[in-house]
């Protein structure tokens, strides 16, 4: 099993960029695959998670060129070119790909088999068979439609008035995907602030979304992040030319480094703060971390900045409610944060981290209990009790990340700031969302072997 050994040692100090966004990477496939002429993505994430969905998009007869490692030209087929699948598509971990695509897919009038790994086959499947069920499409699953394999017949779809009892951007962007293909308007009610990076792209390729009417392309904040809106299907999406912005969740890793490991001072490059992704940041500043926003500007229609960090010291906090949602990616680093703050750290509204790519709840507390954190689970978060000197004692050295890409990188961040040697097992898992995470670490002096 591939293992990293990270060390302690000097502060993290230089400029940095991140590869680009994950979740902005798989729209562009997805809603450039069906527009109607060629859109060039510059900055895409060439990650394990985003290359699964660009092999489906493949299968679909749709041509996608690879002119150097993160561009990518997609020649868009129109709403109604993609073609019928002759292999099943494998998702492999991503949940994102698997979600969009039941989406898509569901629109086609055509059979397709979606798969993925033993990971992503226990993940739950229903958030988005019920409503595209309602819609109309024949979509069989396991469990009865809650696990994966998935088998979609698409085609005849109605538009839904549907409330998701998640607030879910995977649920959300699959029915807005399956909208586009409906006799009518889709209207979506959503429980809190969900990533909203399908609305901005729909709305640059000429889609119609009603919340989104207003100044959304000059006002960093989405309005009221669109609980409700309402989507109308139009005859055809136009093409992109699209910058991704570095993904904001990756820089999350760098951010907590630089926070926890005295005298840093770093500068992430070039990242994407759209506000329903950046909660973390509110919570770090609530915890008296040094992050500044430098450069604001709009890229692709999203906010990005560059993130300048310098090492402070942390006090407890608790969060809950719509700022989870904008840190759900974020929590296990959070978790290495706060067992360094002084005092009490508390999440709750967190239990959608139990069907993440682990139970990341579960995950998280085993792996930094290892490390010597006071952390408890709680079913809906944890509570850590801070400041810990986190070790890696004999007993102790070896943490997992269960093959989870987040975790893996958060115990890695927790190697930096632990006494003596961590051996962080089983990284493989970081290519999923973050490749190039060690090089760009050790150009901050981060030390990992
Ligand atoms: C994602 C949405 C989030 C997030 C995931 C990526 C997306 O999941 O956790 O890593 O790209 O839409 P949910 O929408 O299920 O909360």
């Amino acid at each position: 099993m591939s293992h990293w050994t990270v060390q302690p040692g000097a502060p993290l100090c230089g400029r940095v960029c991140v590869p680009g966004d994950k979740s902005i990477s798989h729209r562009a496939l997805l809603l450039a695959c069906i527009a109607e002429g060629t859109s060039c993505v510059d900055n895409f994430l060439p990650a394990a998670d985003c290359l699964a969905t660009l092999r489906a998009v493949r299968a679909l007869g749709v041509e996608v060129e690879e002119p150097a490692p993160a561009q990518v030209i997609v020649h868009g087929r129109g709403l109604h070119g993609l073609r019928e699948p002759a292999c099943v598509l494998d998702c492999v971990r991503s949940g994102t790909a698997m979600r969009l695509l039941a989406g898509l897919l569901a629109g086609q009038p055509f059979l397709s088999l979606l798969t993925g790994d033993a990971q992503l086959r226990r993940r739950p499947m229903a958030r988005v068979v019920e409503p595209l069920r309602l819609m109309g499409a024949v979509v069989l699953g396991r469990d009865g439609g809650r696990l994966p394999p998935l088998a979609i017949q698409g085609g005849g779809l109605h538009g839904i008035d549907y409330t998701l009892p998640v607030a879910s951007a995977q649920v959300k962007s699959a029915l807005l995907l399956a909208g586009l293909y409906a006799d009518g308007p889709t209207t979506l009610h959503l429980p809190g602030p969900a990533r909203d990076h399908t609305e901005r792209m729909l709305l640059a390729m000429g889609g119609i979304l009603d919340a989104y009417a207003g100044d959304w392309r000059s006002n960093l904040q989405p309005p009221a992040y669109a609980s409700n809106f309402q989507l109308t299907p139009v005859e055809r999406l136009h093409p992109v030319d699209l910058m991704v912005p570095g993904d904001f969740s990756s820089a999350a890793f760098l951010v907590v480094a630089a926070t926890l490991v005295p005298g840093s001072e770093i500068a992430v490059e070039g990242v994407g703060v759209n506000p329903t992704r950046t909660g973390l940041l509110d919570a770090l500043r609530a915890m008296g971390a040094d992050v500044a926003l430098h450069s604001e500007r709009t890229v692709g229609g999203e906010p990005v900045a560059d993130l300048i960090v310098r090492a402070s010291v942390l006090r407890g906090v608790e969060i809950g409610g719509p700022l989870v949602v904008r840190a759900i990616d974020e929590l296990p680093i959070l978790a290495v944060a706060a067992t360094q703050a002084q005092g009490e750290t508390v999440v709750r509204d967190a239990g959608e981290l139990r069907v993440k790519e682990t139970d990341r709840i579960a995950t998280t507390v085993q792996e930094l209990r290892r490390l010597g954190a006071e952390i408890e689970p709680r079913p809906d978060g944890f509570v850590v009790h801070g400041p810990t000197p986190l070790h890696s004692l004999e007993r102790s050295r070896r943490v997992h990340s269960h093959g989870d890409h987040r975790l893996a990188v958060a115990l890695v961040v927790a190697g930096l700031i632990a006494r003596g040697q961590t051996c962080v097992q089983d990284v493989d898992c970081i290519a999923d969302s973050f490749p190039g995470f060690q090089a760009i670490l050790a150009r901050l002096g981060g030390q990992v072997s």
